[in-house]
C-alpha cells in the first residue's frame, strides 16, 4: 500500500512538473506554473519520506531546517539579482549531486563493493563530474554577476586556454573511466576526479565575461539537471531521473534560444572567451551627445502617432515600470499607438522585461518581440529607450571589434527620433560605448528612469489628454 502511494505521488509530481514548465510559457499562466512546480516538489518530498528505507529523522529534520534557513533569505533578493540567485541554486543542486555520489561510492566500497557495477559506477562518476563542475562553475558565475571584488569581472584569458581546459576535463574523464572499470583497485582516483571537476568548473567560467553570462548560467542549469539524472540512476529513483531530464533539457533549450538571440554558436559560448573588453576609442575623438528636457520630450511624444518604448536593465533598477504604465496611459489616451519592443536578453534574465511590464499591467499584446518590431522601426515616430544600452547599440551590427558584434539588436537608431533615458554616459553590461547616444536624431534624457518618466507623465498630465 505504502509503495503504491509513493508511486502515485511520484507520478502526480512528474505530471505537475511537466505542466509547470508548460504553463510558464506564457505570462498569463506563469503563476499557475509556479504553483504546480511547488505542488510537484512537495509531493516528491512527501513521497520520498514515505520510502521504507528512510530513517535518521533527526538528521533529515536538521537538513530541512538548514534548507529553510538558507532558502528563505534567498527568496528576498530583488528581481535584478535573480540571475545570480538562480546560479546559486544550480550550485547547490550540483553540490547535492556530487555529495550523494561520494556517499554512495564510499558506503558501497566499504560495505558491499560487489554492488559497484559498471552501470552504477558510470552513473556515480557522471554525477560527481557534472555535480562538482556545476558547483564551482555556478558559484563563479554568481560571484561575477554579483560583481564580487575578489572575482575578476572581465574575462581572464591566456594562450592555450581551451587546450588546458579540455586536457583537464579529459584527465578527469579518463580517471573516471578507470574507476568504472576497476572501482576497488583504483579507488585513489576518486578524489582526483572530484578535485579536477571542481577546478574545471572555475576554469570554465573565468574566460567568460560580459554579454554571454546568461547563456552560461542556463547551460549550468542544464548540467545540474543532467547531474540529477545521474543521481536518479545512482539512487534508483525514477522521479529524479524525470525531473533531472526536464531540468536538463529545458536549460539546454533556453541556452539555445539565448545563443540565437545573441547570434553566437554553442562552441563560441563554451570556448570563445567572449565578452572581452573593447579597446577604448582613440583619444581626441570626443563625441557630443545632445540632451533634452522632460518637457521637450513630452511635447514630441504627444504629437507622435507611433511610439515604441525599449525597456532595459535600467528600468528594472529604477523600478520605473509603474511610471511607464502611466506614460502608456497618457499617450494612448491621446490616440498615440504605443508598443514595447522586447529584446530577448534585455535586463539580466530571460523574460525580465515581460515580468516587470506584466507587473504594471501593460497589456501583453503591446509587447512586441524584437524580430517583429524591427521591420517597422523606420516608420516609428519616437523610440523611447528606458535604461537599455547594449540591446540598442548599433555597433553590434557593424563593428567587428565590438564584444557584442553579431548580437541582434532593436534598431532604435532607425526611428525618426530617439530619446534615451539613463543617469550618465556610463556603459551598460558589456562595458562599451553606445553610438546610438551620439546619433543625429538621438536626445538624452539624463536622470533616474523612474524620476524622468514621472516628469514626462507630469508634463503630459498638465496639458491634459483629449
Ligand atoms: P545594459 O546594457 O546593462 O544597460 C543598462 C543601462 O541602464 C546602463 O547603461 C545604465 O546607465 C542604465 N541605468 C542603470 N540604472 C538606471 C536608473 N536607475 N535609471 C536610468 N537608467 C539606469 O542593459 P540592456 O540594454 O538591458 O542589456 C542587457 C545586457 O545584459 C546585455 O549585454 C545582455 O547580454 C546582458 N545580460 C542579459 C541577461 C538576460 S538573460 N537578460 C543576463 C545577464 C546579462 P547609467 O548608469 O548611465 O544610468
Amino acid at each position: 500500500m505504502r509503495l503504491q502511494l509513493i508511486q502515485v505521488a511520484y507520478l502526480a509530481s512528474s505530471v505537475l512538473f511537466i505542466f509547470s514548465l508548460y504553463w510558464m510559457n506564457h505570462p498569463r499562466t506563469a503563476r499557475r506554473g509556479v504553483f504546480a512546480g511547488v505542488a510537484g516538489m512537495t509531493l516528491a518530498i512527501l513521497g520520498t519520506l514515505l520510502q521504507p528505507g528512510i530513517s535518521h529523522w533527526g538528521l533529515i529534520g536538521g537538513a530541512v531546517a538548514l534548507g529553510f534557513l538558507v532558502g528563505i533569505p534567498l527568496s528576498w533578493v530583488p528581481l535584478t539579482a535573480v540571475p545570480q540567485r538562480t546560479a546559486l541554486s544550480h550550485a547547490f543542486g550540483g553540490l547535492a549531486a556530487g555529495l550523494v555520489g561520494i556517499a554512495k561510492y564510499y558506503l558501497l566500497l566499504g560495505e558491499d563493493p560487489g554492488h559497484l557495477t559498471r552501470f552504477l559506477m558510470t552513473a556515480i562518476v557522471t554525477e560527481v563530474i557534472l555535480g562538482f563542475l556545476t558547483f564551482t562553475g555556478s558559484l563563479m558565475a554568481a560571484g561575477k554577476l554579483q560583481e564580487l571584488r575578489w572575482i575578476p569581472q572581465r574575462p581572464v584569458t591566456y594562450p592555450g586556454q581551451n587546450a588546458v581546459n579540455l586536457a583537464l576535463l579529459g584527465i578527469a574523464v579518463l580517471a573516471g573511466i578507470g574507476l568504472i572499470l576497476r572501482p576497488e583497485e583504483l579507488s585513489y582516483l576518486f578524489p582526483v576526479v572530484i578535485v579536477l571537476s571542481l577546478v574545471f568548473g572555475v576554469l570554465l567560467i573565468i574566460p567568460i565575461g560580459g554579454a554571454d553570462m546568461p547563456t552560461v548560467i542556463s547551460l549550468l542549469n542544464s548540467y545540474a539537471g543532467l547531474a540529477a539524472v545521474a543521481m536518479g540512476f545512482v539512487l534508483d529513483n525514477k522521479l529524479l531521473v524525470i525531473a533531472g531530464a526536464l531540468d536538463g533539457s529545458s536549460g539546454l533549450i533556453l541556452s539555445i534560444i539565448m545563443c540565437k538571440a545573441m547570434n553566437r554558436s554553442f562552441g563560441n559560448v563554451l570556448f570563445g572567451a567572449f565578452g572581452q573588453v573593447q579597446a577604448k576609442a582613440a583619444a581626441g575623438e570626443a563625441k557630443i551627445a545632445k540632451s533634452e528636457t522632460a518637457e521637450g520630450a513630452a511635447q514630441i511624444l504627444e504629437e507622435a502617432s507611433l511610439v515604441v518604448i525599449v525597456p532595459g536593465y535600467g528600468m528594472a533598477v529604477a523600478q520605473a515600470q509603474h511610471r511607464v504604465r502611466e506614460l502608456y496611459d497618457q499617450l494612448t489616451k491621446r490616440g498615440v499607438d504605443v508598443r514595447f519592443a522586447i529584446h530577448p536578453v534585455a535586463g539580466r534574465m530571460p523574460g525580465h522585461m515581460n515580468v516587470l511590464l506584466a507587473e504594471a499591467d501593460i497589456p501583453y499584446e503591446k509587447l512586441v518581440e524584437m524580430d517583429d518590431m524591427n521591420p517597422d522601426m523606420p516608420q516609428v515616430d519616437v523610440v523611447l529607450v528606458i535604461g537599455a544600452n547594449d540591446v540598442v547599440n548599433p555597433a553590434a551590427r557593424h563593428d567587428k571589434a565590438s564584444p557584442i558584434f553579431g548580437m541582434p539588436i532593436i534598431d532604435a537608431d532607425k526611428a525618426r527620433t530617439c530619446f534615451a533615458i539613463k543617469r550618465s554616459m556610463n556603459p551598460g553590461f558589456a562595458g562599451i560605448e553606445n553610438e546610438l547616444y551620439f546619433a543625429e536624431h538621438t536626445y538624452m534624457l539624463f536622470g533616474d528612469a523612474k524620476a524622468v518618466v514621472g516628469e514626462i507623465v507630469k508634463q503630459l498630465a498638465g496639458t491634459g489628454g483629449h
